[in-house]
């Protein structure tokens, strides 16, 4: 096991009516800036449990933060939190207007414009910030990352803020989500947990099967989630699952990959597809293209996820790649690049862009911009 450390500061409220609890979580005083995205928030009803509950505080709002928010769109809200003086930040939302909010939490104390947070890849002072998450899957509630899109460039980075101070996940918040919502949202889960366990074997026993453990909820509450997004056991797993799945804790002291998401990302920053879909397409090129180097994990994940067990270990192997892309496939998700009509065009700009960039990801640091193009292509 590898050195680690592992602090996670966000206080996790869980359950239903804990949106009622914001007056307590938040100290009195603030001049607090709510922030949100497009407006499913007022059809839900989520909004209006959060303004009652902070009747009488001193409120900013600000409305629009996208689906794979722009830092076009955040700077004018960094621009309104400086005026009104906004000393505290509460995300109403899902993953997006949440990382966008970590942006803004770093925006209002930086003096220059916020992209250069975003490139530097790790912000500076930030403004305390919370979450009321409405939508499960980035872990955005309970980690310090966040990744922002410039839209006149089409370009999509990561960063690290800060971790929120408290996030309320109340399962009813999900109930009013569209199915494909609920798939792309299960699907980042689970190749979460993958970018971390999928690595090299016997590193920790620990980890691998606490990764496992979410990946096998993940598989039994999937058909449930999809038939009934109303059903309130289920859907508490799925918002839970999505937390631990990307929170640090099933990652002390193990090797990580994070290619599939790189390459993810680029397809969204290209094509506008949703983060979820990039991901239930890449992950399968690249368990293809680098199973040699995955081998011992594949096996494993091959056995004790799938029953896979019986013929020669290339036979296992085969089977376990067949069983992962069927699982993205029953969640009503394309598995291949050409049925999003994404070609050669796509796969040589990505190319070119980590060529130029000099990036290398995987835990063997082997993914290139010649590796990324073997493993779009093994995607078509
Ligand atoms: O904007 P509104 O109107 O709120 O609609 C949203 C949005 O259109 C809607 N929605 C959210 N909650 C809802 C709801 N609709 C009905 N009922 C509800 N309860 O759902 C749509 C998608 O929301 P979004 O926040 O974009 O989804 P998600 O949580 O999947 O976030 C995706 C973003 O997070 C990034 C992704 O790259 C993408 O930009 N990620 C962030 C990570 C992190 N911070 O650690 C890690 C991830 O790997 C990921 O990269
Ligand atoms: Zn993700």
């Amino acid at each position: 096991m590898n050195n680690f450390i592992y602090h996670n500061p966000t206080k996790l409220v869980f359950g239903k009516g804990q949106i009622a609890r914001l007056p307590k979580l938040i100290p009195a005083g603030k001049r607090i800036m709510l922030t949100f995205g497009g407006g499913s928030v007022k059809r839900n009803g989520v909004y209006d449990q959060v303004v009652a509950a902070l009747e009488g505080r001193d409120l900013v709002e600000f409305w629009g933060i996208e689906a794979n928010p722009s830092v076009e769109t955040l700077r004018e809200a960094i621009a309104l939190g400086k005026e009104r003086k906004v000393d505290f930040l509460l995300a109403v939302g899902g993953g997006s207007v949440i990382d966008g909010t970590k942006l803004i939490a770093a925006g209002l104390l930086y003096d220059g414009d916020a992209w250069d947070i975003v490139l530097k890849g790790q912000a500076g002072k930030t403004v305390p910030l919370a979450t009321v998450l409405t939508m499960s899957a980035t872990g955005s509630e309970m980690n310090s990352g966040a990744v922002i899109s410039r839209y006149e460039t089409k370009e999509k980075y990561a960063f690290y803020g800060d971790y929120p101070v408290f996030s309320i996940l109340d399962p009813e918040t999900l109930y009013s989500l569209p199915k494909r919502q609920v798939a792309c949202g299960l699907a980042d889960t689970f190749v979460h947990v993958l970018e971390q366990y999928m690595t090299t074997p016997h590193q920790s026993r620990l980890m691998d099967r606490w990764a496992e453990g979410i990946l096998h909820t993940v598989v039994e509450i999937a058909p449930k989630a999809l038939a009934d997004e109303r059903d309130y056991d289920t859907m508490s797993e799925y918002m839970l699952s999505a937390t631990l799945a990307l929170n640090d804790m099933i990652r002390m002291g193990v090797t990580q990959d994070w290619a599939t998401h790189m390459i993810g990302h680029e397809l969204t920053a290209l094509h506008g597809l949703t983060h979820g879909a990039t991901l239930a397409i890449v992950i399968n090129g690249t368990l293809r293209v680098l199973r040699g180097q995955k081998r011992g994990k594949l096996l494993q994940y091959g056995e004790r996820i799938w029953g896979i067990a019986g013929g020669s270990e290339e036979e296992r192997i085969d089977r376990t790649i067949a069983a992962n892309e069927a699982f993205f496939r029953s969640l009503g998700l394309s598995t291949r690049l050409s049925e999003e009509g994404i070609g050669e065009e796509t796969i040589a700009e990505i190319e070119r862009r980590f060529t130029a960039a000099g990036d290398r990801f995987g835990e063997a640091q082997n993914v290139d911009g010649a590796m990324a193009r073997r493993i779009l292509e093994a995607c078509l």
